[in-house]
């Protein structure tokens, strides 16, 4: 199976912009599966909910959903992509996971970072396992956003859940999740893909730069790749997601298995 992420720099309220340059830089790529950053189209920084809710589209709908669409049937791949998403009156930190037969799941971002706060509405779908067939396999994938991974809850959750892919759309600004996505993927055994951003959004008197380095584990802890921090990147690797069904790290240590919960959240 081929995985990948896209890294670049969104450029804050242009999403026509954005979404061209997400199919120049897929355009001669093959994937089953790719993620994309966490509001990829739109950028970050907005001051009001006013200026974010133009730009959010409703989930399965809008522009920025038809062009994953159609990369997704012209690739027949899987995308994941961060977007603003609204609903009634909420606007949500979303991901939206896109086939080639269209709109196959949301997650919500559960653990808003700072001033996101004062934008969106926490995530209330909680943390979810999706099943995806490829042309070869089925997979089953996760979706974490960004701040998500400061819980390693939320990727227990997910790997316990039965997740072999840990897909993880991000906007990163502090300079600890790359490495930290080290003990992810080795304490839950399976493989991550960290797609950030990089560049710096702009917004009257405020600014916030993005840390780039987008990386990719297997289930023992490599970094199969590791992005400049600084450059649009589009890293494609084949997999065996089968290998993050094995929780076994030697014959008589099983991750999952030696699990003692009843020590656990006291
Ligand atoms: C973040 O959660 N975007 C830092």
């Amino acid at each position: 199976m081929k995985i990948g992420y896209l890294q670049f720099h969104p450029e804050l309220g242009n999403p026509a912009k954005n979404i061209e340059k997400i199919k120049y830089l897929l355009k001669d790529k093959e994937f089953d599966l790719m993620v994309l950053p966490e509001l990829a189209n739109t950028g970050y920084l907005f001051n009001t909910k006013e200026e974010l809710i133009k730009l959010s589209e409703k989930a399965g709908e809008g522009n920025f959903y038809n062009s994953l669409f159609e990369i997704a049937k012209t690739k027949n791949a899987h995308l994941i992509s961060g977007f603003a998403e609204s609903d009634a009156e909420n606007i949500y930190n979303s991901a939206m996971l896109v086939s080639p037969e269209g709109i196959k799941g949301i997650y919500r971002k559960v653990h808003l970072f700072d001033e996101e706060k004062k934008l969106f509405t926490p995530g209330n779908y909680g943390l979810k396992t999706f099943s995806i067939s490829t042309k070869n396999e089925t997979v089953k994938i996760g979706i974490m956003i960004c701040f998500d991974w400061a819980f390693p809850e939320a990727a227990r959750t997910l790997a316990l859940q039965g997740s072999q892919i840990i897909c993880h759309p991000s906007n990163l600004v502090m300079p600890y999740c790359q490495k930290a996505m080290f003990a992810r993927a080795v304490e839950n055994r399976i493989f991550i893909i960290t797609a950030n951003r990089y560049g710096t959004d702009v917004s009257g008197e405020k600014s916030i730069s993005f840390t780039g380095g987008s990386v990719m584990l297997d289930y023992s802890g490599n970094y199969l790749a590791s992005a400049p921090v600084d450059k649009d990147e589009v890293f494609i690797a084949g997999i065996n997601p089968g290998d993050a069904l094995n929780k076994f790290i030697n014959p008589n240590n099983n991750l999952f298995e030696d699990r003692k919960e009843e020590f656990y959240y006291n």
